[in-house]
């Protein structure tokens, strides 16, 4: 049978290495598409894997940049996408990226006759409509559903790479939380969930998948879990939520960018947020590996 392609898109992102590590395991043909071809070396600071010598082939493109997406799916079997505003860059916004660059996408797979498409959005996305975030990911869910393409929808909790955030302020001595810390979530290995992204491509018809990891904590002992690998004396300060809602509005109103992405931050912490399980990697292993590289 012949070998068949899977361009990825955010292959150099927490998720997007994984991901191109299971497909190449899997006996894909990958073809990373990334802005910088530098970014897919060296492993990642949350230990996501060095990409460089999986990929078959790599297509310089960005998201902003309609034309550079250009041939990104000739000869392509798959399309999956990861790809998001990470950090701001020079005022662009989630709309840009995760909705206008996945759609610029989208249209360039269905010229191309790929056969399907596999995005990841969030899960709890209809409870988070005010996140801008979280509105440019579902917007180009509903331009998927509207669209000719086969598609399955990843919807995921929060990743690990997420909790060695937590982990660095914990390093630093003292954790600031928006509300009090009580919400659960189950977080998810990126190893683990590119087993997921990966079964996807061979989904028959449309589908949705929402997928937390093995192991349900709340935000405290999350932090709690992270003080203890690094050996130090917990110092948690909860704070409440409308003081991040008044940050947001005021970051929001001078820097839209930045406001976008801490609006998912902020609509995460204020609910419960658990999946259906997935997995067997364990944050506390994950954490002691952090503990160990300080
Ligand atoms: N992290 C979480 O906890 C979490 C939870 C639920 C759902 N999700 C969703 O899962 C997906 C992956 O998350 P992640 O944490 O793995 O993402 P990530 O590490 O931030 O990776 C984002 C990827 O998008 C690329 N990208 C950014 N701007 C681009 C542009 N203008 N053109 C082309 N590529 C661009 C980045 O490339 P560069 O290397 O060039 O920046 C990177 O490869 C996202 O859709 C996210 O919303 C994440």
């Amino acid at each position: 049978m012949a070998q068949k392609k899977v361009l990825v898109a955010g292959a150099s992102g927490y998720l997007g290495r994984y991901v191109v590590s299971e497909f190449a395991g899997r006996g894909y043909a990958v073809r990373a598409l990334a802005r910088d071809r530098n970014r897919l070396s060296g492993i990642g600071q949350n230990f996501e894997p060095d990409v460089s010598g999986l990929v078959a082939e790599v297509h310089i493109g960005d998201a902003t940049d309609r034309p550079s997406l250009r041939g990104a799916c000739n000869g392509v079997d798959i399309v999956f996408s990861c790809m998001r505003l990470t950090k701001p860059q020079h005022g662009v916004t989630s709309e840009e990226v995760d909705h206008l660059g996945n759609r610029a996408l989208l249209e360039e797979a269905l010229e191309s006759g790929v056969k399907r498409f596999v995005y990841v959005s969030v899960f709890n996305a209809d409870k988070m409509p005010d996140s801008d975030m979280v509105r440019a990911h579902e917007l180009f869910v509903a331009d998927l559903r509207a669209s000719a393409m086969a598609y399955t929808v990843i919807r995921p909790t929060a990743y690990f790479n997420d909790m060695g955030m937590f982990f660095g302020f914990a390093r630093k001595g003292h954790v600031f939380l928006f509300g009090d810390g009580s919400n659960r979530f189950n977080p998810i290995h990126g190893a683990d969930l590119a087993k997921v992204c990966a079964d996807a491509a061979t989904d028959e018809g449309d589908r949705e998948v929402a997928v937390g990891g093995p192991d349900t904590f709340t935000y405290d002992q999350t932090n709690l879990m992270a003080f203890e690998a690094l050996g130090l004396s917990p110092k948690i300060t909860h704070m409440p939520m409308w003081i991040g809602d008044a940050a947001l509005f005021i970051i929001g109103f001078f820097n839209r960018p930045l406001g976008s992405i801490m609006s998912f931050a902020l609509a995460v912490s204020r609910m419960e947020n658990v999946a259906p399980s997935f997995g067997t990697r364990r944050l506390k292993d994950f954490y002691r590996e952090l503990a160990a590289k300080c």
